[in-house]
């Protein structure tokens, strides 16, 4: 497919769905009249297909399609009047930014949003699969709601995003929780207006998810959450399937936007006055692999330096395909911004092995090395899992002195929770909970020493803060952040939010700043 055809794209293929019944008084007896079995089996034999892991896997490049037809049905734009949604969102960037694609959607279908669980005619929660207490914190929630969905059969109760594309998560669902109105995936969010009006009519459980996905969808809606910073998807999914994560099977294949949709975005959310974008995705180094002519994340960030934006951030990176001419480019600065979120997950060369990154303790060491050549002031920020099944004391201690080796600022720290359906998963452990936890602090009290250290340098600095709003502490304290992305607390006028600022650093502690403001009546670039 060349990429006149690809951008033509073709209509969005529908999938079959139970016929909608003239029927508003859909309510909880419905569910119970059937036991949950019956549910199950009744899934099962009907057209719905559950999330299937395997099929996720089987992937081919040239399935991609491009739609830029999406369109809210004539007769569904109303349907949400007077009504107000609201959606809880778990997880990473990604999610927050689909709740703002769900958000827009709903807003252009009349609804308007509320904060008040018992204000909503719709609930949706936005769930995240990544680590199994994500997923308890979810169905946690979902017992919550149970007693509200009582009180009001005609409240909508939806569950989307990572959990449900897990087979096993339906199934739960479906047997545990039948109160729940509406299931869909990650590949089905433009589809939220026939599925709230299947949910609002039909007599059962709408489930809807695609398994195997490789479409993106142009024009959607969205209201973004703030007026100041901005989340831009460039890609989609993740091919690189690390053995113990589950978000390759979540997200389906790799497939990139095209750069001049992209580009468009940007431009337009810097004329919105928009003062910085992050660029989006699981492995956003992977930007262009799969489009059909040469183009990468340094290409695309080289676009970004034109656009009159004044900060451009992008994450995820994986150290595997992040090349030279990338380092290049965010190395020419201006609006590009000099700190790297650089996942490591080990130090240990033998674990990253098993963890199938592709890359060993020295490779990542020497790509580091090329960063801080291009750039010797940035800032390096990494996640890591401790625990790997049979990671043993001296394993651990390669990620100890690797934390300090590259002098990371920060890092998320995870203990390792096996994902049902990963390779990892079915791996024997022989590592106790107790060693676990005990490596997980002694990482953590190196993190906090290593984002003390780093803030220290800051003390009596003047640094830019892009002022993004009140201090969650004290309303008569304004907060922002640096272009290395670290939190600083001022006193100023409420008018400077949305403005990038000079602040001079008085005070530093482990993970913000205190400063005073350097200049109110300049807005500096
Ligand atoms: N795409 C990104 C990370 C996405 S998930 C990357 O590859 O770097 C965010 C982080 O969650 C990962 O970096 C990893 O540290 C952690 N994570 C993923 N799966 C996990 C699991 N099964 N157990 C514990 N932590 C996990
Ligand atoms: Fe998960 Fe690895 Fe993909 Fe990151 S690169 S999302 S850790 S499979
Ligand atoms: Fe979670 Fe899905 Fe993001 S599993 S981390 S919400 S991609």
């Amino acid at each position: 497919m060349n990429e006149k055809q690809r951008k033509e794209g073709q209509q969005i293929r529908q999938v079959d769905s139970t016929d909608i019944k003239s029927d508003s008084n859909h309510n909880l007896s419905r569910i119970k009249d059937m036991s949950s079995d019956d549910l199950i089996s009744k899934y099962f034999q009907s057209t719905y297909e559950p999330p299937n892991m395997k099929k996720a896997k089987k992937r081919r490049r040239e399935d991609i399609q491009i739609h830029y037809d999406f369109d809210i049905p004539e007769e569904m734009r109303g349907i949400g009047k007077g009504k107000k949604f609201m959606i809880r969102t778990y997880g990473c960037q990604m999610n927050e930014h689909d709740t703002e694609v769900m958000a827009g959607i709903l807003t252009q279908m009349g609804y308007i949003s509320t904060e008040d669980t018992s204000d909503a005619d719709i609930i949706l929660l936005n769930t995240c699969a990544i680590r199994e207490n994500a997923e308890n914190k979810v169905f946690g929630e979902i017992g919550h709601l149970k007693p509200l969905k009582l009180e009001n059969p005609d409240v909508i109760v939806g569950i989307c995003g990572c959990m449900s594309q897990e087979e096993s998560v339906v199934n739960r669902i479906l047997k545990k929780h039948p109160f729940i109105d509406l299931i869909f995936g990650t590949h089905n969010i433009h589809r939220l207006p026939q599925l709230i009006k299947e949910a609002m009519f039909g007599k059962e459980m709408v489930v809807e998810v695609w398994s195997k996905e490789g479409d993106i969808i142009e024009n959607l809606p969205k209201v973004r959450k703030g007026k100041i910073k901005a989340w831009v998807n460039i890609m989609y999914g993740c091919d690189k399937f690390c053995t113990y994560c589950i978000v390759p099977y979540t997200r389906g294949k790799e497939r990139s936007r095209m750069p001049e949709d992209i580009i468009q975005e940007v431009r337009h959310l810097a004329a919105q006055g928009y003062k910085e974008v992050t660029l989006l995705g699981q492995n956003v180094n992977a930007y262009g692999k799969d489009l059909e002519f040469e183009y990468g994340l340094g290409e695309l960030m080289d676009e970004m330096r034109k656009i009159d934006i004044p900060r451009v951030r992008f994450t995820t990176s994986h150290p595997r395909d992040f090349d030279d001419h990338l380092i290049e480019v965010i190395a020419k600065g201006g609006n590009l911004l000099d700190h790297i979120h650089l996942p490591v997950q080990s130090g240990s060369s033998d674990i990253l092995r098993v963890m199938a990154r592709r890359y060993t303790r020295e490779d990542y060491l020497k790509l580091v090395k090329k960063i801080k050549d291009a750039m010797p002031n940035v800032t390096l920020t990494t996640d890591i899992i401790v625990g790997f099944p049979n990671e043993t004391d001296e394993q651990f201690e390669e990620t100890m002195t690797l934390m300090e080796e590259v002098g990371f600022e920060s890092a998320y720290t995870f203990i390792y929770s096996p994902r049902e359906g990963t390779p990892s998963a079915r791996w024997e452990d022989n590592i106790p909970m107790e060693v676990k936890k005990e490596r997980l602090q002694r990482l953590n009290k190196l993190v906090n020493d290593q984002s003390a250290e780093a803030m220290k340098k800051y003390q009596d600095q003047v640094v830019k803060v892009l002022v993004e709003g009140e201090s969650k502490k004290d309303p008569d304290v304004l907060s922002g952040y640096t272009d290395k992305n670290k939190l600083v607390n001022f006193r100023a006028p409420k008018d400077l939010i949305g403005q990038i600022v000079e602040v001079k650093v008085v005070n530093t502690k482990t993970w913000t700043l205190d400063g005073e403001l350097v200049e109110a009546a300049v807005e500096v670039k």
